[in-house]
């Protein structure tokens, strides 16, 4: 066989990064499909890693198809994969013009859509909050009045990630501030986004994520991974804990509930992140899927814990090959993230621990100087730490102590009409093409 050549819709983000560095060390050649404003943030290893590189403009979706298809075609590519959400629909579109494994181009929708994503919930019997798409806010205030509305409630963009412009309301004051927070438009690389928003019955529990490989329509449950969650009108994830172990009873019906879940959105090669809420009454509500493995730093965590290598689970699935997804070691993995306590700029960091046995990774993202929010959207978080050990108490305790040992100062400072705390012109905010979801 001549040596497979990889082309990752988008190339930049941890979790890609790593992808193209496991396929460069498995001998494979690596191309990337990006925007020019994404690919000017592209380290120099990540450069070096690539053979190739396509600018396209993924605003405009059925350009873009046509682009990644004949690039495709031009360097022979076996394999298309991406770990960003917002190019999940457009990868399985170009996975069917190609014949590679892929997902059904027809249901990808949604498993991004959130509106699609309810539909497809409700044919399937899914558990799922009871959902209400609504256009205008007209509409909202409409089914308030009729009582169709209750609370507390959850108001999200149709087609947002990483919590951005989710809010939780508690009474019909804060749904004004939620609307606007769910219908301000965000997104990747200036792609059209469905403008409805989605209000949902507020679902009380403990939340978890399930990380999933299927391959030709059969998957493997990887692991559980516990959340903390931020509490509040905003909830921004603080931490993800894996293999979050649950009785097998329970685990049986999320499993359940996750493959019908996975099957409704048309998954049939790809990894799959779902986000559950396990109720006091040990049910089972599926609030989310995406169809690529989770992100904020979960890839990392099931490698540390598992010793599963997912990048070559994920370029086996797109190859057809069969990924070898059986454990090696049986440990327990937590990543912390780093929040900002007000909105301002970032003055310092102290107390950030060194990376070394049982700390594999400490990364601070945001400069000192740098325009920081209070806890608003996963995208708000200036940092994170790895622990790892042999189970969850050993790791939990030491996570809460090192957390305990960082300080964070930041200058206050009041927030600008079109956000918080305007980043300095010469500094840039977030790397662009980096996905902030999990
Ligand atoms: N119906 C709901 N009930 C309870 N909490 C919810 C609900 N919907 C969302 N949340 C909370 O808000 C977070 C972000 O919402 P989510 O639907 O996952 O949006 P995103 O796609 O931005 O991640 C979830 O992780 C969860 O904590
Ligand atoms: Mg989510």
């Amino acid at each position: 066989m001549t040596t497979p050549r990889v082309l990752l819709l988008e190339a930049a983000g941890p979790e890609s990064g790593a992808l193209a560095a496991t396929a460069v060390a498995s001998g494979y050649q690596v191309y990337a499909a990006t925007q020019s404003e994404a690919h000017t943030t592209y380290s120099a290893n990540l450069r070096n890693l690539l053979a190739g590189c396509l600018l396209t403009d993924f605003s405009q979706p059925e350009q873009a198809f046509h682009d990644v298809v004949a690039y495709a075609h031009r360097i022979g590519a076996d394999v298309v994969l991406t770990t960003n959400e917002y190019l999940t629909p457009l990868l399985a579109k170009v996975c069917a013009a190609l014949g590679l494994p892929g997902n059904d181009p027809a249901h990808a929708a949604a498993a991004r859509n959130k509106a699609a994503m309810s539909e497809a919930f409700a044919r399937n019997g899914i558990t799922a909050p009871r959902t209400l798409v609504v256009d205008d806010e007209n509409e909202l205030r409409r089914l308030f009045a009729t009582e169709k509305i209750t609370f507390p409630c959850v108001i999200k963009p149709a087609e947002g990630a990483g919590s951005a412009g989710v809010t939780v309301v508690h009474d019909p004051a804060g749904l004004a501030a939620a609307w606007r927070a769910a219908h301000t438009p965000r997104g990747m690389y200036g792609m059209p986004l469905d403008p409805r928003v989605i209000v949902q019955d507020y679902v009380e529990g403990t939340e978890y994520s399930v990380e999933s490989l299927t391959q030709n329509g059969s998957t493997t449950h990887l692991c559980a991974t516990r959340k903390a969650v931020t509490i509040g009108a905003h909830r921004v994830e603080v931490g993800h804990s894996l293999p979050a172990i649950l009785p097998p009873h329970i685990e049986r019906a999320v499993h359940q509930e996750v493959e019908r879940a996975i099957t409704a959105v048309g998954i049939r090669n790809s990894a799959s992140h779902t986000e559950v809420m396990l109720t006091p009454d040990g049910g089972c509500t599926v609030i989310e899927i995406g169809a690529r493995l989770g992100a904020g730093q979960i890839g990392f965590l099931i490698r540390h814990a598992l010793g599963i290598d997912p990048w070559t689970a994920l370029l086996d699935t797109a190859l057809g090959h069969p990924a070898d997804l059986t454990p090696t070691r049986y440990e327990y993995a937590t990543v912390r993230f780093l929040t900002s306590p007000c909105t301002g700029r970032l003055a310092s960091v102290a107390g950030l621990p060194p990376t070394g046995p049982g700390v594999p990774a400490v990364h601070l993202r945001t400069a000192i100087g740098d325009a920081v929010q209070d806890v608003w959207a996963n995208r708000g978080r200036l940092g994170h730490f790895v622990v790892t050990g042999p189970d969850a108490d050993t790791v939990d305790r030491r996570a809460e102590l090192l957390l305990a040992q960082i300080t964070i100062e930041v200058v206050p400072e009041p927030a600008t009409p079109n956000g918080v705390g305007r980043p300095r012109p010469e500094l840039r905010p977030n790397r662009a093409g980096a996905q902030e979801g999990t």
